[in-house]
């Protein structure tokens, strides 16, 4: 994933973790239960989550985003999601827009089951099947033009439920809920900000000097599905919101 730049990352993403707070009733944490926030970003949930009485800890790949949510006196270490530092010490694990960054999504399932406690509870949401998919295309094509396949470079991971649900089971969860949530985002700074936050992989498989202009393209082909008469823009989300526990 490209290095993440709190600031930057507040400036065109603040209504991530916003958007993430019905997680928090889906999880409904008991005072005091010790919860992991998986992909803790710069704390904003995990600061949510300690306001209503759970201990929490939070890990996150970004050392940058790890030092925010420190300076934000969030517990936080930088840990990868798919070797994750614990055993059977959590009581549940939280996940907000994280796991669609990460293919190996078998290797996450088994890591957050060893961590947590018999009777754990693992809560997420992350990008689901058809996530961004008018935005998937646009790169996809202007990449084509340059003949590169976009599949080659995309980093995420969104799949179905029935798909994500199977990998849960098989890692030996019990699945309470999952859905997909079609959920249209207002962009605070527009396509552009969104696709420079987040769609660096696709740009930087591109030479330099071609990466404006691909920009443009991109955005252009957007604009009639995803911009409205007042220009403000609106990226296509949707969303795999699942909740799952292991046998006490
Ligand atoms: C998401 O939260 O679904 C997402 C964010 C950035 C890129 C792709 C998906």
């Amino acid at each position: 994933m490209a290095a993440w730049d709190p600031s930057v990352y507040r400036r065109n993403a603040a209504y991530v973790p916003e958007l993430g707070r019905p997680l928090l009733d889906l999880l409904a944490p008991r005072p005091g239960e010790l919860v992991l926030d998986l992909g803790c970003g710069d704390g904003g949930l995990s600061i949510e989550l300690a306001a209503g009485g759970a201990q929490v800890i939070g890990i996150d790949a970004s050392p940058a985003m790890v030092a925010a949510a420190r300076a934000r006196g969030v517990t936080a270490c930088v840990a990868d999601a798919r070797t994750l530092p614990f055993d059977a010490a959590f009581d549940a694990v939280l996940s907000n827009a994280v796991l669609h960054w990460i293919r190996e999504a078998d290797d996450v399932l088994v890591s957050v089951r060893r961590v947590l406690r018999p009777g754990g509870r693992f809560v997420g949401e992350f990008g689901g099947h058809g996530n961004v998919a008018a935005i998937v295309t646009a790169l996809t094509a202007v990449l084509a033009r340059r003949g590169i396949d976009a599949a080659a470079v995309n980093p995420w991971f969104c799949p179905t439920p029935d798909d994500y649900a199977a990998r849960l089971e098989r890692a030996g969860f019990r699945v309470r809920e999952i859905a997909l949530i079609p959920r249209p985002t207002p962009l605070p700074t527009g396509m552009r900000g969104w696709l420079e936050t987040f769609a660096g992989r696709f740009f930087d498989a591109l030479p330099p000097a071609d990466r404006a202009k691909t920009m443009d393209e991109t955005i252009a082909l957007l604009r009639p599905a995803l911009c409205d008469a007042h220009g403000r823009w609106t990226a296509d989300y949707v969303r795999l919101r699942f909740a799952a526990v292991l046998d006490a």
